[in-house]
C-alpha cells in the first residue's frame, strides 16, 4: 500500500517536472511581454515610473475609488459623479477575446458576478492600440483625433468627457497606466490550441518561427474595441421587432442598469424591483421621452450644463437589439405581475 502511494507520488512528480520542462510558458505570462520577447514592436504606452509619486497602488485607487492619498491627505476626487468602474470592468469580461459577443458576455458576466457595462473593459486595455473606435467620432468629434492611437490621451479624454471630472496630473496619469499594466492580457486569457502552443513555445525557447508565433498570439484578441451607434426603433410601441427573453432581460436589468441605478451613488434615479418602477419604465418605453429605455440606451443622456452626471449610450457591441428586446420583455413581465 505505502509503496503504491510512493510510486504514485513519484510518477506525479515526474509528470509535473516533465510538464515544467516541456512548457516554459506560464499561464500568467504577460502577452505583451511575450510578444516583445519574440521581437514584436513594444507597446508605446508604458508608464514612466520615474515621475515623482507614481505607483501601481495609487493608480488602482484612482481607478476604483476616484482618489488617492497624497502624503496623509486624500487627493481631490477625480470626478464628483463617477469612478472609472462605473462604466468599465477591470476584470476580463469576454469568454473569447478574439470574437467579442454581447450575448456570450452577458452569460460570462452572470457566471463571474461582473457588471455588464457600456464602456469597454480596462482589463487588457494596454494590449489595445486604437481607442474611441467606429462611431465615437460622432460623439466626440475632433477630440478623438488625439486619443485614437494614444492611450494617455484616451484616458485624459475619458476623465474629462466620460467621467465629467478633472484632468489627471502627470503622476496620477502614470500611476493609472502603471496599474493598467497589471491588468494586461495573460496567456491564459487566450484560446490557443495545442498545436499553436507548440509553435509559441518553440519560438520562445529557441527563436524559431517567431513571426508565426506573433501572428498566432495577435489573432487571439482584438487590438481595438469596435463601436457602432444604433438608433432606437422608429416605432417604439412595436420596439425592436425581436421577441424578448425575460430571463436575459433580468440579467441586463440587474447587472447593467442597477449597477448605476441602485446602491451606487452614480445616479439619483432609483431603478429598484418595485412593480411601480417597472410600470413607469413600461409606460415610458413606447414614448419619445428621456425615460424611454430605447432613448436612454441608444442615445444616453447629455451632461446638461457640462460637469453633470449623464448616462453613456450603449453601442450595438455593448448591448444588442436582441438584448434591448429582452430588457423590455423583463420590464413588461414585472410591470404586469406583482411578485
Ligand atoms: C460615465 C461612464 C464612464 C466613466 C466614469 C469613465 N469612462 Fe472611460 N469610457 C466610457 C465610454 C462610454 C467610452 C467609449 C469607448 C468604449 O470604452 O467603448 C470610454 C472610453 C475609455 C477609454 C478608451 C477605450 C476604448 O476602447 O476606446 C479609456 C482608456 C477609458 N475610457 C479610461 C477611463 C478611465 C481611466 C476612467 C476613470 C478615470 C474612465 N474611463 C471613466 C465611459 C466612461
Ligand atoms: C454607467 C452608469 C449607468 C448605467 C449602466 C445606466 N444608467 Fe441610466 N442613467 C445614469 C445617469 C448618470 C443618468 C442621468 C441622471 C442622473 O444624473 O442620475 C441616467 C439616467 C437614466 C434615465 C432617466 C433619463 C433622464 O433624462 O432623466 C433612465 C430612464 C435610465 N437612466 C435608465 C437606465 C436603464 C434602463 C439602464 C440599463 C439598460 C441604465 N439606465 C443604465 C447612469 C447609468
Amino acid at each position: 500500500m505505502m509503496k503504491k502511494i510512493l510510486w504514485g507520488g513519484l510518477f506525479l512528480f515526474a509528470l509535473l517536472a516533465f510538464r515544467l520542462v516541456e512548457s516554459p510558458l506560464h499561464p500568467d505570462h504577460s502577452v505583451a511581454e511575450l510578444l516583445e520577447t519574440l521581437g514584436d514592436k513594444p507597446l508605446p504606452h508604458k508608464p514612466d515610473m520615474s515621475v515623482d509619486g507614481v505607483s501601481i497602488e495609487r493608480g488602482k485607487d484612482i481607478v476604483i475609488n476616484g482618489w488617492s492619498k497624497v502624503g496623509s491627505k486624500k487627493s481631490r476626487k477625480q470626478s464628483k459623479h463617477f469612478t472609472c468602474i462605473a462604466c468599465h470592468n477591470i476584470e476580463r469580461e469576454e469568454p473569447n477575446l478574439a470574437a467579442p459577443n454581447p450575448a456570450k458576455r452577458l452569460v460570462y458576466a452572470a457566471q463571474n458576478k461582473l457588471p455588464y457595462l457600456p464602456g469597454s473593459p480596462l482589463y487588457g486595455i494596454v494590449n489595445r492600440t486604437s481607442f474611441y473606435n467606429g462611431d465615437y467620432i460622432k460623439k466626440y468629434g475632433q477630440l478623438v483625433d488625439l486619443a485614437r492611437n494614444d492611450l494617455r490621451e484616451a484616458i485624459a479624454l475619458c476623465a474629462v468627457e466620460c467621467s465629467q471630472g478633472r484632468g489627471l496630473k502627470p503622476f496620477e496619469m502614470e500611476s493609472v497606466l502603471a496599474y493598467l499594466w497589471t491588468i494586461d492580457l495573460k496567456l491564459r486569457d487566450l484560446q490557443i490550441s495545442e498545436k499553436e502552443r507548440k509553435v509559441i513555445e518553440m519560438a520562445f525557447a529557441n527563436g524559431s518561427r517567431k513571426e508565426k508565433a506573433i501572428e498566432i498570439l495577435k489573432s487571439k484578441y482584438l487590438d481595438h474595441s469596435p463601436a457602432s451607434f444604433v438608433d432606437p426603433p422608429e416605432d417604439r410601441t412595436a420596439g425592436t421587432g425581436k421577441k424578448g427573453i425575460p430571463e436575459n432581460g433580468q440579467l441586463l436589468y440587474d447587472l447593467s442598469c442597477q449597477h448605476c441605478h441602485l446602491d451606487h451613488p452614480f445616479s439619483y434615479l432609483i431603478l429598484d424591483g418595485a412593480q411601480t418602477t417597472f410600470k413607469h419604465l413600461m409606460k415610458q418605453a413606447s414614448t419619445y421621452k428621456a425615460h424611454s429605455i430605447y432613448q436612454v440606451v441608444r442615445y444616453g443622456t447629455s451632461p446638461k450644463g457640462g460637469d453633470e452626471a449623464y448616462m453613456p449610450l450603449y453601442t450595438a457591441e455593448r448591448m444588442s437589439d436582441q438584448q434591448l428586446a429582452d430588457l423590455r420583455a423583463y420590464i413588461k413581465l414585472k410591470a404586469d405581475h406583482a411578485l
